[in-house]
């Protein structure tokens, strides 16, 4: 069983050391581990095609076009792993552009439920390995206090999303601006050990058995975020994974009741959602051949603002 740690910040920054120290508590407990540093990859970022979508609404595997770079690679470590623990500095609130653009090529083309539907339903050969249940935890360092980095933890859930990994637990390691300053934290390093040791311990265990062990600081029961937002049409819902609710008064204070509807995640919304993407292009597809004179692409395609650097 094999764990992969994925760091995303500097080569033996802060976050680097505290995934080495959970995969140094994953190898105690008998686990192989190996990580990937992504600065050490070259990933092209998503040319936003749809290619990946549309192959699996016409039966393919949905891999992602693009070549020469380290898809290939990530994708072969990634279905090797049976769990993943993902670290990262916060920049700028949320995650490094580095992991959002893997996030970007990994989103649709990593999606699990669009390559059941393109498995089930259009009959493509799909790899078992993504239908592998996998437990994962998230680690994110920040030179400030928390509230300067909770999108990241967002984002990694939005991640994880996509390939169905289930969230055991997450941490946010907070101001630790300088390289090598969690070292100054035990109670940084124990709490990463111990996310360690909550990921695999959930590891063979069937998605829906897989519990969430990173205690109670959350306010929704789906993503365990605690981002919510206020829709004046459509009320209050789970910014991170959509899951729909209201403000009720309970015991003096003001939470949030999420009802029993689907959130993004959920297997069901992403097979409606693929089918949904599906039935969109087919009918912009049909209304084109009728209408494509009336909706004056060339107005925009002609109209020659563009500034770009010159190169030699
Ligand atoms: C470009 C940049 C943006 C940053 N933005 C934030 C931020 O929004 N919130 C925060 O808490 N720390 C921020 N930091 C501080 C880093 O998260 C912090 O130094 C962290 O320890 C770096 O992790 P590393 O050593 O693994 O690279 C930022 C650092 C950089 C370089």
């Amino acid at each position: 069983m094999k764990v992969l740690g994925i760091s995303c910040g500097r080569d033996m920054g802060n976050s680097e050391i505290l995934l080495k120290e959970a995969l140094m508590t994953c190898e105690k407990k008998g686990f192989e581990v190996e990580m990937i540093r992504l600065h050490d990859l070259y990933i092209k970022p998503c040319l936003g095609c749809n290619g990946c979508i549309i192959s699996c609404i016409n039966g393919h595997n949905g891999y992602c076009h693009l070549k020469g770079d380290d898809m290939d690679f990530f994708r072969e470590h990634f279905l090797a792993s049976d769990a993943l623990i993902i670290s990262a500095p916060a920049y700028n609130n949320t995650a490094p552009g580095l992991f959002r653009m893997l996030g970007d090529r990994c989103g649709p083309s990593f999606d699990r439920e669009f390559k059941r539907y393109a498995r089930d339903f259009k009959g493509a050969d799909i790899d078992e390995r993504w239908f592998k249940d996998r437990p994962a935890g998230t680690i994110i360092v920040g030179g400030g206090p928390s509230t300067h980095v909770q999108t990241a933890l967002d984002f990694m859930f939005h991640f994880l999303k996509s390939p169905k990994c289930k969230l055991v637990d997450q941490f946010a390691a907070t101001f630790c601006p300088a390289p090598g300053q969690v070292l100054e934290h035990p109670d940084y390093l124990e709490r990463v050990s111990k996310l360690a040791e909550n990921v695999v311990s959930q590891v063979g265990k069937k998605f829906d058995d897989i519990e969430w062990l990173g205690g109670d600081n959350f306010v929704c029961p789906n993503c365990h975020g605690n981002a919510v937002c206020i829709d004046t049409e459509t009320g209050v819902h789970c910014a991170t994974c959509s899951k729909p609710g209201q403000f009720v008064e309970r015991d003096g204070k003001i939470v949030v009741e999420f009802f029993d509807e689907l959130a993004a995640d959920d297997p069901e919304y992403r097979r409606q959602h693929i089918i949904n993407i599906g039935k969109r292009h087919d009918e912009f597809r049909e209304y084109l051949k009728a209408h494509s004179e009336e909706l004056h692409f060339d107005k925009y395609k002609d109209y020659d603002i563009l500034v770009k650097p010159e190169r030699a």
